[in-house]
């Protein structure tokens, strides 16, 4: 067996996000190499996980890894946004627990044939789930120079988008894009390099692979999916690690957890919103100085979680006394 080498972050507040819950039944949308899945299996009397990835060698070593839980765990490979269709085939109506910890994982990161860091040199790659037939590379040989700026400024918030995107046509004209190397330098020689901060290439690197993978997409589906798989009393616990995905996670917990999105002039409620969800965390929860000294993915990594709320009695239309925005 490999040894798994994933740290998992915020894993006490992980924990007790779900330690109160009676022999859960518990979805781990991010299985990774099940470091949070293990934790919890052991701290959590009678926990079941269904563990997803849609990476296959995350998958096969998280199977080894959890193999002492017996029917205790449950495997899925595929997205996280289909959780309730791999609950369903357990028998599962609902989960009394949702984990999502985004992105990618460390063997992910540092294996170079992957091709998802700029720090070595591999195939421009960066796919999650190898049966998707477009890679990075797929993306910087086809999309338009409109759509790569986009990518680049929405998805990695890179301010010098259109720049990067006109230098990567140009280049393409002569060869196609096939290795991580030389994007990375094209993009430092369109920056230029910091004196201080991260290298420019961070920012374009996290836009394509948000791209390829349709991450953010995938994070929107998954949310509301997970409301509706959740049982009352049941929480969802979200770690994110850039800020795009952050602000999805908080608008949406902010949004289900308002009671009326009618405009604030109208004294009786008409669009018969209720809340689902309530924040336990009012503020994200982040990693203590001694967890980012130990384990440097920790240090941009932010936890929300909130919990499903009962659904109400149907009754008379709700009387507004205070205008909900
Ligand atoms: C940060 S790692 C999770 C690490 C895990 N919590 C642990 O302790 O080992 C994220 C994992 O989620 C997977 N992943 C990311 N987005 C996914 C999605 N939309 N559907 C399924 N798996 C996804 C990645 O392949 C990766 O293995």
């Amino acid at each position: 067996m490999t040894t798994p080498n994933h740290i998992p972050v915020l894993a006490g507040d992980v924990f007790q996000a779900f330690a109160d819950l009676e022999t859960p039944r518990i979805v781990d949308g991010t299985l990774g190499l099940g470091g949070h899945a293990a934790m919890l299996l052991d701290g959590i009397a009678g926990a079941e996980i269904l563990g997803i990835d849609r990476d296959d060698t995350a998958l096969r070593e998280a199977a080894q890894r959890l193999l002492p839980y017996g029917d205790r765990v449950h495997l899925y490979r595929g997205p996280f946004s289909a959780m309730a269709d791999f609950a369903a085939e357990e028998g599962w109506e609902t989960v009394d627990g949702i984990l999502l910890d985004l992105g990618v994982s460390s063997p992910q990161i540092d294996t170079p044939t992957r091709g998802f860091s700029y720090r070595f040199d591999g195939p421009l790659d960066m796919r999650m789930d190898r049966r998707l037939t477009e890679t990075a590379a797929t993306l910087l040989n086809t999309e338009s120079e409109e759509e790569l700026a986009d990518i680049f400024y929405y998805y990695g918030e890179e301010r010098q988008a259109r720049r990067v995107a006109r230098a990567v046509v140009r280049r393409r004209e002569e060869r196609p894009w096939a290795r991580t190397a030389e994007f990375a330098e094209l993009v430092e020689q369109v920056v230029g390099r910091p004196k201080h901060g991260p290298p420019p290439a961070t920012r374009c690197f996290q836009a394509l692979r948000i791209a390829v993978n349709d991450e953010l997409g995938e994070l929107d589906r998954a949310l509301v999916t997970a409301v509706s798989l959740l049982a009352p009393g049941g929480r969802l616990a979200v770690i994110s690690f850039h800020s795009l995905e952050d602000r999805i996670v908080k608008q949406f917990f902010r949004h289900e957890a308002s009671p009326c999105v009618c405009p604030p002039d109208i004294p009786v409620c008409v669009c018969g919103k209720v809340p689902t969800l309530k924040p336990i965390t009012r503020k994200p929860l982040v990693a203590t100085a001694e967890e980012r000294a130990t384990n440097s993915r920790a240090a941009s990594a932010k936890l929300r979680v909130a919990e499903k709320l009962p659904l109400p009695e149907t009754g008379k239309p709700k009387s507004k006394t205070k205008p909900s925005r």
